[in-house]
């Protein structure tokens, strides 16, 4: 369930008519709803706490998801932890509010500084991905004097995703260490004296569709943390990743929250661990849109009609990356029979398409459209390809709306690079 909704003819977030964000900010602009992403934080939890043999466990939204620090926030002082996987997620997480204690520090590539930041800001838990990272980690925790908290990811070697782009628990992955290589590894760090061992830590894959690869995953997870505490270690968390789907657009629901829970309680209740779990788009996906207009509506004779919109692939990256198909409802529905048409951006590509031949009520030039289910990896995965600016991002809370992150000018674009000294002033005058 989501607060995006048709008020009098018109879509609206909460109480604010998306036109009129798209008036005040202009388009294409991101826009999140308050009330949805606390929703789905708290059915995510009360999922959860429905089932005592799960403990408390932490909730770290998976910030990769929509980082904007104010979501942070927003869900942040409803107690969600953090997952992270960059020296700049933590420093988000923790502009947010969220205490460092709440904040996992994840992924296969961290550098020994980003290592050395999370240990100073004392973050909750490291997940180790590899044996080289876990030799770095030790070696700069030995540098500081310090003994971070660690979990080794495990790669169960299930395969799950919506897409294999985003499946990451197959064994060809780059991600986690190998089942058969975690016990030797772990007892390895557990007999170092700047290293506290604290368990296993899983993520197989995101958009999953079906409970069966977590609950095989989860089962795995389970037996590999018997069998090192039958070898004499301490295993005291177990995180469970994130992974959980959304209904984009014509897809079969996902599994809810509480049949998650249920199906975790199942596998891994009564182990006498502190869970954790690491959701991100199913908090965020629902809770966002992306607002944009109608440049020109191209009906060829004969042919195809192309919506022209004023956001492309550089603002919404998933179509054209993972085939992904979302939901594209005109902001102020006209009447009249459905078009099939080609939704496109101005991107010089053939890839910047969002769908093809999607029957659609009447569109104009002028109109306001927006794509549904885009407040997970949308605003966090654009760029500026074709010089165009980030599209800005909006909080909606009730009747009230905030921007929370500006639409930078062509100024702030080009003040950014700093030109070679060695060319010419005039060269430089005439390219800006
Ligand atoms: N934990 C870890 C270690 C992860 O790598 C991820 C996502 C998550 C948690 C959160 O997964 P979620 O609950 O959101 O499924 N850009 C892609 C998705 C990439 C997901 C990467 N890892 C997309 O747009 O579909």
């Amino acid at each position: 369930m989501n607060h995006f909704e048709l008020r009098e003819g018109q879509l609206c977030c909460e109480a604010v008519p998306l036109a009129r964000i798209a008036a005040d900010v202009g388009t294409p602009v991101y826009v999140y709803s308050t009330a949805t992403l606390e929703r789905h934080y708290r059915v995510f939890g009360q999922a959860l706490h429905a089932h005592p043999a799960l403990g408390e466990p932490l909730i770290a939204y998976a910030v990769k998801a929509n980082s904007n620090v104010s979501v942070l926030a927003t869900l942040g002082r409803l107690g969600a932890g953090a997952d992270t996987v960059s020296e700049g997620e933590i420093r988000r997480a923790m502009a947010a509010g969220i205490p460092p204690g709440r904040i996992v520090f994840s992924g296969v590539g961290k550098t020994a500084a980003e290592i050395a930041f999370a240990i100073d800001v004392g973050v909750a838990q490291i997940n180790v991905e590899s044996e080289p990272e876990l030799r770095l980690i030790d070696a700069v925790a030995a540098g500081r004097g310090a003994k971070p908290t660690l979990c080794i990811r495990v790669n169960p070697d299930v395969g799950a995703g919506g897409h294999a782009k985003i499946s990451t628990g197959r064994s060809a992955s780059k991600f986690g260490v190998p089942m058969t290589q975690a016990p030797a590894l772990y007892a390895w760090a557990a007999a170092r004296p700047h290293l506290r061992m604290a368990g296993l830590a899983c993520h197989i894959g995101s958009q999953i569709t079906g409970l069966e690869p977590l609950e095989e995953a989860f089962g795995r997870m389970r037996g590999l943390a018997l069998r090192l505490r039958a070898e004499g270690q301490v295993v005291e968390r177990l995180d469970l990743g994130g992974g959980l789907g959304v209904p984009y657009f014509n897809q079969p629901d996902p599994p809810d929250p509480a049949a998650f829970a249920a199906m975790a309680a199942r596998v891994v209740g009564g182990l006498a661990v502190e869970l954790a779990f690491e959701p991100g788009r199913v908090i965020a996906a629902n809770a966002g849109v992306l607002l944009a207009s109608v440049i020109h509506v191209n009906a060829r004779p004969g042919g195809v009609t192309f919506v022209v919109l004023d956001a492309a692939m550089n603002d919404l990256i998933r179509p054209a990356m993972y085939e992904a198909y979302h939901d594209i409802r005109p902001v102020a529905p006209r009447t009249g029979d459905a078009v099939a048409c080609d939704v496109v951006g101005p991107v010089c590509e053939s890839a910047d398409v969002f769908t093809q031949a999607r029957p659609l009520a009447p569109l104009h030039a002028g109109d306001l459209v927006a794509f549904m289910t885009a407040g997970a990896y949308g605003a966090v995965m654009s760029s500026e390809y074709n010089s165009r600016r980030l599209a800005p991002e909006v909080l909606v809370n009730g009747q009230d709306f905030a921007v929370v992150r500006g639409r930078p000018s062509y100024e702030d674009m080009l003040a950014r690079e700093t030109p070679a000294p060695w060319l010419a002033p005039a060269h430089l005058a005439a390219a800006t």
